[in-house]
């Protein structure tokens, strides 16, 4: 520091600056210059790079004092290419780093969880609601839900529509709008699965709109004039009971979109209730809930200490409890925790003041649509893919990950970066899931087809922006 010049010498005193990460870009340049031969001691640089350096202090002169006459395209990218060729010598990366970003958090779902807690039911709906409760294809009548609902709610008046599906469909949902409208409900309780749950968000906001629900998917607009819901869930994955979100089919065209209407007021998770799930639904239930936490933890390092511990909680939770649960599902200390993490992993705890990816969701809704695949299934065959052909962007976080979920800790940067997307493969298959598109029967048409539609709507996806449909088709290519 004592190589600055008086006027920056007299500003690093006055702000109390006691290393160069304190100092602006002018300081740091001339501490740079002035200390060159320590610096590339350490940093094997030659000296033709001080050149770079001068060159550097010349535009941030330049640059400072700049007038507009003086700027023209050709000074903007002689800079700019000074600037890039600066970095490249002392390995920067080129992505820009962000701090956390403002946000307003506000879940108002009431959860209420554990043993026998359906019976809360009776308590929580006014008994004055009518109240349309809608089902799945029939799960709940084998493993007694449907007859702890009935029990509890037999002094409510209650309508009950069946039969939505996996990926539920417009074509169902409509009829199920008809039936609300019919019989005037004012409440709506679903019973379900993530597929249930989403279905009567759409349901909730049909009642009330005179058009038809499609338009309400296709508005992309998130819809607050609703019916109150109410969930009880029997399947750990999607989140739905806690967030606003909802993903709803059209199978005519074979379309799959996101939709957004209110939060439930409250939902009542049962662990006990999750002992009959088929365990296929049990493994895509986990590949889900991990992607849900990396669409938003695998993005830019640093922004947030608090949201990247709260992520990699979850992340090491189900890492230790899916061996286990493959072994005995019927385990109730662990199917309460594997509730509780999909809960957790979305809705919006470990979203605050980070950017987040979903590029893996937005495709693998491509896959599910086109193909049937369940939903958790086509993202443990994306995300590997993902991370591989952004890893350059994602790297820094990939070695934390790869750190601190895996106890990845030596090797070179490149290998340890392979390692950590290695072991999330691993992770998908122990769950006895396939992992490639080929393994699934599905090859370059699909590929295409999904490149198409993404360039169609001009898609942009991740945390960056760019996913495009080149991007898509990239990491498609290389899952297959
Ligand atoms: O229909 P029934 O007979 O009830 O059987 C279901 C269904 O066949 C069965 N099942 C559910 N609970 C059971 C059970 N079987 C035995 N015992 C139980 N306790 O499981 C099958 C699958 O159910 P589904 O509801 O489709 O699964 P999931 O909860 O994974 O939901 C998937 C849907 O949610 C969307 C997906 O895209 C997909 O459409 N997602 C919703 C999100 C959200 N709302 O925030 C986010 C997710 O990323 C996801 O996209
Ligand atoms: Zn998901």
């Amino acid at each position: 520091l004592n190589n600055l010049s008086s006027l920056q010498k007299d500003k690093v005193e006055k702000s109390n600056i006691r290393n160069v990460a304190g100092l602006d870009l002018a300081s740091l340049l001339r501490v740079f210059e002035r200390n060159w031969f320590v610096i590339t001691s350490s940093f094997f640089v030659n000296n033709k790079e001080r050149e770079k350096i001068r060159r550097m202090q010349e535009i941030r002169n330049d640059w400072a004092h700049i007038t507009p006459q003086d700027i023209n395209k050709k000074k903007v990218i002689d800079d700019v290419n000074v600037i890039i060729e600066l970095m490249q010598t002392f390995d920067a990366t080129m992505k820009e780093t962000r701090d956390m970003e403002n946000f307003i958090f506000q879940n108002p779902v009431k959860l209420i969880m554990g043993k026998g807690m359906i019976a809360r039911l009776a308590k929580e709906i006014p008994s004055d609601k009518r109240i349309m409760i809608t089902f799945g294809g029939g799960s709940v009548k084998k493993n007694g839900v449907y007859d702890q609902v009935k029990e509890a709610l037999k002094n409510h008046f209650t309508v009950e529509f069946w039969g939505i599906e996996p990926n539920p469909a417009i074509e169902t949902l409509r009829k199920a709008i008809a039936l609300g409208k019919e019989e005037k409900v004012d409440y709506l309780l679903a019973v379900g699965g993530g597929s249930v749950i989403d279905g009567t968000k759409l349901i909730s906001a049909g009642i009330l709109y005179d058009g038809d629900a499609w338009d309400l998917v296709l508005a992309g607009r998130p819809v607050t004039h609703t019916v109150p819901l109410s969930t009880v869930l029997t399947l750990p994955a999607t989140g739905s009971e806690m967030n606003n979100g909802a993903v709803i089919s059209r199978r005519e065209t074979k379309e799959k979109y996101p939709f957004y209407a209110n939060y439930p007021i409250f939902s009542i998770l049962d662990p006990e209730v999750t002992f009959t799930l088929p365990p296929h639904q049990v493994a895509c239930g986990l590949a889900d809930t991990y992607v849900h936490v990396m669409e938003q933890y695998m993005t830019t390092p640093g922004q947030s200490r608090i949201m990247d511990r709260w992520a990699e909680g979850i992340l090491q939770t189900l890492v230790e409890i899916a061996p286990k649960i493959r072994e005995n599902q019927h385990d109730y200390q662990l199917m309460a925790d594997f509730m509780l993490s999909a809960t957790m992993a979305l809705n919006g705890f470990i979203a605050m003041g980070v950017s987040q990816d979903w590029a893996t969701h937005m495709i693998g809704h491509e896959i599910t649509a086109l193909h049937g695949l369940t939903h958790g299934h086509t993202l443990a065959i994306v995300l590997p893919a993902t991370l591989q052909v952004l890893h350059e962007e994602k790297g820094d976080k990939l070695l934390q990950y790869g750190e601190r979920v895996w106890g990845i800790t030596s090797g070179t940067r490149e290998e340890r970066i392979d390692e950590a997307i290695c072991h999330t493969e691993e992770f998908f298959r122990s769950l006895g899931l396939t992992t490639r598109l080929h393994e699934e029967n599905i090859g370059q048409e699909t590929i295409l087809e999904i490149e198409r539609r993404f360039n169609e709507r001009g898609a942009k996806y991740g945390e960056n922006g760019n996913v495009t449909g080149a991007v898509a088709r990239r990491i498609l290519e290389t899952a297959l």
